[in-house]
């Protein structure tokens, strides 16, 4: 479903160029999972912008299913990220001034692909049904992390790409976010790839690797 090949990137820095990717390879298949480690700075986040679309690599390729990324349009590349790619972050980047169910909808509604019957089952899986008529900052971190999943599995997406979801939350609620997370994912066709420095968190996922001097490795090699 989605595959890298042999995928490079650097930055340009005031110390000059910075190699970050130096050939990265990576598939995942349809409904998998897989949680990507490795060293802060190493490169993690980094990866997971250029599949999302958000920027471009300097070689190599990226592919879902036939469609290679670097040959996509600006527009195309926006198209891709609205309707095949869920997002979700450290820092939830919920919309302050949207009630929860406003949230969970915007990204579904902006693909075209609002369904409230699923919006609804999220809801009740999520167990967000009391808290749809608050704003963001009167939810726990935990609940804050649950509304963007939410809407991030909205618009059905092919591919979730979470960077260090439970990264700022307590041991108990990150463990929660994650139970529901997988639970939501099992009986779906949506792919996960995770960022995690929990070992804890990527031991649950199907497949685990790292990140090191530019390429990945298993985490036995790492
Ligand atoms: N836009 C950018 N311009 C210059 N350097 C960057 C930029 N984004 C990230 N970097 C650098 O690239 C390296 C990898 O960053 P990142 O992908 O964020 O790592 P990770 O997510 O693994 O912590 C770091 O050294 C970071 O400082
Ligand atoms: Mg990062």
């Amino acid at each position: 479903m989605l595959d890298v090949q042999g995928v490079f990137k650097r930055y340009a820095t005031p110390q000059g160029p910075l190699a970050v990717l130096q050939g990265v390879d990576l598939h995942l298949g349809q409904g998998s999972s897989l949680a990507l480690m490795g060293e802060s700075g190493s490169g993690k986040s980094t990866l997971l912008h250029l599949i999302a679309g958000l920027d471009r690599v300097d070689a190599g390729s990226i592919r879902i299913g036939r469609q290679h990324l670097q040959q996509m349009s600006e527009a195309q590349l926006a198209n891709w990220r609205r309707t095949e790619v869920g997002l979700v972050f450290q820092q939830f980047n919920l919309i302050s001034s949207l009630r929860v169910e406003d949230n969970l909808g915007f990204q579904a509604r902006l693909a075209g692909r609002f369904d409230p019957l699923w919006q609804a089952r999220l809801v009740e899986r999520l167990g967000l049904g009391d808290l749809l008529r608050r704003y963001p900052e009167q939810l726990s971190g935990g609940q804050q992390q649950r509304v963007a999943l939410g809407r991030a599995l909205a618009s059905k997406p092919r591919l979730l790409l979470a960077d260090e979801p439970t990264g700022s939350l307590d041991e108990a609620s990150s463990d929660e976010v994650l139970k529901l997370l997988l639970e939501l994912l099992a009986d779906s066709p949506t792919s996960l790839l995770m960022v995690t420095h929990s070992q804890r968190v990527a031991s649950r996922l199907q497949q685990i690797v790292v990140l090191q001097h530019g390429r990945l490795a298993d985490p036995v090699e790492a």
